[in-house]
This record gives C-alpha cells, sequence and structure tokens, in this order.
C-alpha cells in the first residue's frame, strides 16, 4: 500500500541537507518528534504558521495558497525532503501543486489512512480531525480508494486546537469535549481511530481514556517511518554529525516556547526566528 513520496522528485540532494516540515502552529511537533526519535541526526527546518492559526476554520483555497507559500520558504531553506505535518494542507494540496516542488514531499493522509487499515478488525475506522479536513473528505476518499466497503466516520473536534495551542491538556473542559466528539464513532463501533490533525496527540491522555480497547493511528509515526525509509533507500540519510534544527513562526509566543519545551525536550529559543508569511487579510 506504500507508495510515497507524493510527488517525483527532480534531482538528487544533497544528503547532508534538512528535512522541512510546517503546520499550522505547535501541532507539527507531534512530528518533529518522531523524526527525531527515529532519525536523531537529521537537522530539521520547521514553519509554524502561528498568526493564522486555526487552518481548520479556513477556506480550503485560502489554505492551499498558504501551503504554497510555506513550502516556497521550505524550498529557499535549501530542505531535501518535505514532510507535511499539517493534515489539512495534505488534504488541500494537490498533485500539480507537489509536481512544482523539485524535493520529495510526504503527507499525513496517505500514511494515515493505510495505517488504519491496517489496524482496523471489523473495517469500521473513526476519524476525528478539525472541520476543514472533514470537509474535504480526505480521509473518507483515501481509505475507500484502498477498501470500498471500509465505513468511515468522521468528527470534527473545533476546540481540540485551542485547548492545545493555549496549554491546556486535560481537565474538566477537555473532558466534556472528548466525549462529546467521539459519541458518533463509539456508536459507530468503530475499532480503529486517526487523529487527522496533528495537534490531537498532545491531547493523547485525554482522548484514549474515553476510547478503551480502541487502536489509535498516529499518521506522524507512518510519515516518519516513509520517509526514514525514503532516505535510507536513496542513501540521503545525514551522517553521524549533527546540525542544528532552525524554527521559524509567524508569530512567536510564550506558548510556542512552552509547547515546543514539553514536546521537544529542549530550549527552542536559540533556534527560533518570527517569519511572516501569509498575510491574515489575503484573499484566496
Ligand atoms: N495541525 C493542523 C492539522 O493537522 C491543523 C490545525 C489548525 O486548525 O490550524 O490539520
Amino acid at each position: 500500500m506504500s507508495a510515497p513520496p507524493l510527488n517525483q522528485p527532480l534531482s538528487r540532494p544533497d544528503p547532508t541537507l534538512p528535512v522541512g516540515m510546517f503546520d499550522s502552529g505547535v501541532g507539527g511537533f507531534t512530528v518533529f518528534r518522531e523524526l527525531k526519535k527515529v532519525l536523531p541526526n537529521e537537522p530539521v527546518v520547521y514553519y509554524g504558521d502561528t498568526a493564522n492559526i486555526p487552518y481548520g476554520d479556513r477556506d480550503p483555497q485560502l489554505i492551499r495558497k498558504w501551503a504554497k507559500n510555506i513550502l516556497a520558504f521550505l524550498l529557499q531553506k535549501n530542505v531535501k525532503a518535505i514532510a507535511i505535518a499539517c493534515n489539512i494542507s495534505s488534504s488541500v494540496l494537490t498533485a500539480e501543486d507537489l509536481a512544482q516542488v523539485p524535493v520529495p514531499v510526504f503527507g499525513l493522509v496517505y500514511n494515515g489512512a493505510a495505517a488504519a487499515l491496517q489496524a482496523t478488525k471489523n473495517s469500521r475506522i473513526g476519524v476525528i480531525a478539525t472541520a476543514a479536513t472533514v470537509e474535504t473528505g480526505s480521509y473518507v476518499r483515501t481509505i475507500r480508494s484502498f477498501n470500498p466497503r471500509a465505513e468511515v466516520t468522521q468528527s470534527a473536534c473545533p476546540k481540540f486546537v485551542p485547548f492545545t495551542e493555549s496549554g491546556v491538556f486535560n481537565g474538566n473542559e477537555v473532558d466534556k469535549a472528548v466525549r462529546e466528539y467521539i459519541a458518533p464513532l463509539k456508536e459507530k463501533g468503530v475499532d480503529t481511530v486517526i487523529y487527522g490533525c496533528t495537534h490531537y496527540p498532545l491531547l493523547e491522555q485525554a482522548i484514549t481514556k474515553h476510547l478503551d480497547g480502541v487502536q489509535m493511528i498516529d499518521p506522524a509515526v507512518e510519515i516518519v517511518e516513509e520517509l526514514a525509509a525514503y532516505l535510507h533507500t536513496n542513501d540521503l540519510l545525514h551522517s553521524a554529525t549533527r546540525q542544528d534544527d532552525m524554527i521559524y513562526a509567524s508569530d512567536l509566543n510564550e506558548h510556542f516556547f512552552s509547547t515546543a519545551e514539553l514536546f521537544l525536550n529542549r530550549d527552542i529559543r536559540p533556534l527560533t526566528q518570527e517569519v511572516k508569511l501569509n498575510l491574515p487579510e489575503q484573499k484566496a
């Protein structure tokens, strides 16, 4: 089932170059964290569009335009491969958009869908995601393209990103929201649930305690596995000498730093720079 990257890279990049990654905010740190677990020597260039978060409430065409700007920025930073650490960007970028990118690009949706189908026993899969990702139907389409009989139940969880972006990972309000959002999945008897937004694994404890016996799929794990396999097969892994990472955000704020520290286990301030790429007033 594995066919990444999503595009045809144009030339063989230099293995010592960094891996590019982006999200609307801190959610992509779940992919960043996973990459460092699997490939600790790979330098990362990360972009978080924190000035425009949440993407999940926006017009898909505007998100697509913003995601294309971020891809161009990462290419300027000379990355050798790109992991789209944002489900909604992964859902709205088209094959044509990705064909313009000269380095290999990896997305979350394909990998998450494939992993869920491998895990499910009853072919009933749940997807928790932002309203925009649910609206694109990207997970439903991709899962059904592999198995037309699979039953996919989606649930939009608009409160989850604001919780994580403000440093709230548990408590009564979170519990209440989790119960509300997973009710339709329980009703359908899903045995597997995909984190369809990279912010959601930050709420893992709060979510999984209400989903006893259900397999959770984190596409961050799958995308990193595919990226690692690709770099390995193509002899593109970085040598043992570690370069440092660079983290860009459109609005650097205390919460961005503290969440990074919590999930990446380090103070990212010395690696960080504020760069605004996408104007909020921009029209699609
Ligand atoms: N983390 C992003 C995703 O995976 C979206 C968060 C947002 O709404 O900005 O889709």
